[in-house]
């Protein structure tokens, strides 16, 4: 068959000259299955961070040594994300080193071997081991369903199928609050609440085993004939060539393909340290901005701006939640139409705007030690929190997840996925750990201008370094950071309008 040379991987010419035919999120139906499937790996993510806040309130009552240490209970919150970290940092390496396939397996049996000892644990000791097997878990799927979904996706439709995965992250926490409320009433509390996330990791379990291995992957590791057996179920025939011959391509051209490369490797090369620079950019601005602290803190915040009502409190939580989730499916609608630079630009302005609300909301509490606000500056605080998730959740929550699954050479992807998704991990327990000491600090109106003022620089680093890559093949990244490099000849560029266009 003709392949239109401008989609060749020497060339950078504009994706819209190809004579593609084009995929559309819902046509098909097998990537849609293997996307949902992969996807239980975020809703875990979702679930088992999310849940402890309400399980922590029970767990208090059966442990006295909770109880009466805070330190005891900081831990067991905190545990997950401490095993989110070592899994993120492992799983890169396991993902390159065994497959994409193996990497989820392994989750799911952390999964379900955390959540079970966290069922029965008889000690608060064995209870936060559980959560580190737990955490160790969700790291692993962190890193492992964007990118085994990223490789099954077809160019133009990437984008919101890794977004789906971070729609099931949101879900997944709001499945959390939802069974936390459900869970009040039922004997063994929050045994059930930290128990039953071992279900959905039973089902991933027992669907991947009769999903394929990354076509991608495989074709580096020369399994060439699977590959192509897997990539038959997502194109039709025209399209299938040209994905092989890409493919063909791009591995007679990387030194590395075939080989598992270390971490240290990430650091040899101009072009993947570039790439890293900007994914790991792109993860910790993420959590700097502040989404946990509304995350982990809603019902603090909400009781800190004057409403006392727990139940009001968790109402709140439920609904920003709720609307973090429905904010999620907006990006995926968006994401592979304005593409990840205007999402995330957007995204941030509305998040600086919010934020400014929040911190004058706030400026307007009495000085007086433990005063929360007036009923109209209370809901001032509301409109901002709201306005805040509204404006982060179509675009800082999926595009950091969406940009690491995609900038990132074969040889490459899980290791430098693994190693940005740990710099998300290492940020969010920050921000976390942080934050109500912060607010001692500097009053709550500082802290909310101090995001503010990090969402400024997180709009700049956006503009300046992230490149757009909609519809780029992912041999076409690659060569975008080949050219930041100044790895490829100017000869070369010839055609390199349409990659400049889409860098700052
Ligand atoms: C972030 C999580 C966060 C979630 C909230 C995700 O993209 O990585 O840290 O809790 O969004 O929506």
């Amino acid at each position: 068959m003709t392949i239109d040379k401008s989609m060749m991987p020497g060339s950078s010419g504009p994706l819209e000259a190809s004579s593609k035919k084009e995929i559309s999120f819902w046509s098909n139906k097998y990537v849609l299955g293997l996307t949902t499937t992969a996807g239980i790996g975020g809703l875990l993510f979702g679930y088992d961070t999310g849940v402890i806040s309400g399980a922590l309130l029970y767990i208090r009552d059966e442990f006295k040594a909770v109880n009466d240490n805070s330190v005891l209970q900081e831990t067991i919150v905190s545990m997950a994300v401490v095993g989110a970290m070592i899994g993120a940092a492992a799983g890169g390496w396991v993902n390159d080193a065994y497959g994409r396939k193996k990497a989820t397996l392994l989750a799911d049996v952390l999964f379900i071997i955390g959540s079970f000892v966290m069922c029965i644990a008889p000690d608060p000791n064995i209870l936060i081991l559980g959560r580190l097997f737990v955490g160790v878990g969700v790291g692993i799927a962190s890193v492992t369903a964007p990118v085994y979904i990223a490789e099954a996706a077809p160019s133009e439709i990437r984008g919101g199928l890794v977004a789906t995965n971070v729609l099931m992250i949101t879900g997944g926490q709001f499945l959390s609050y939802l069974v936390n409320l459900s869970f009040t009433e039922v004997p063994g509390t929050w045994r059930w609440m930290l128990g039953v996330a071992a279900i959905p990791a039973v089902v991933q379990f027992i669907l991947m085993i009769f999903l394929p291995e990354s076509p991608r992957w495989l074709y580096m590791k020369d399994k060439k004939s699977k590959a192509i057996a897997v990539l038959e179920n997502i194109y039709d025939s025209d399209r299938l060539q040209e994905e092989i011959d890409q493919l063909a391509d791009a591995s007679n051209k990387d030194s590395q393909s075939g080989k598992t490369v270390s971490y240290f490797d990430v650091l040899k090369s101009k072009e993947i340290r570039l790439a890293f620079f900007t994914g790991a950019g792109l993860q910790a601005f993420q959590q700097f901005t502040g989404i946990n602290t509304v995350m982990y803190y809603c019902p603090t915040i909400v009781q800190m701006a004057g409403f006392s009502s727990k139940q009001l409190a968790l109402l709140l939580s439920l609904i920003v939640a709720a609307m973090n989730a429905v904010g999620t499916i907006i990006g995926i609608l968006l994401i592979d139409k304005c593409g990840r630079r205007l999402l995330a630009l957007a995204s941030l302005s509305g998040v600086f705007a919010s934020l400014l609300i929040l911190s004058y909301a706030f400026s307007l509490q009495p000085k007086t030690l433990g005063a929360t606000l007036g009923s109209g500056a209370g809901w001032l605080a509301i409109v901002g929190l709201v306005l805040y998730i509204a404006f982060f959740s179509p675009g800082m929550g999926p595009v950091p997840w969406a940009v690491n699954s995609e900038i990132y050479p074969e040889a490459y992807r899980g290791v430098c996925g693994g190693m940005s998704a740990t710099v998300n991990w290492i940020s969010n327990f920050i921000v976390a750990q942080t934050f109500l000491s912060v607010v001692g600090l500097v009053g709550t109106r500082g802290t909310f201008l101090i995001f503010a003022g990090v969402s400024v620089l997180a709009f700049l680093f956006v503009l300046l370094f992230v490149p757009e890559t909609k519809g780029l093949t992912f041999e076409q990244v690659e060569r975008i950071w080949k050219e930041r490099a100044g790895v490829l000849g100017m000869s070369a560029s010839g055609g390199g309008q349409h990659l400049q266009g889409n860098e700052a």
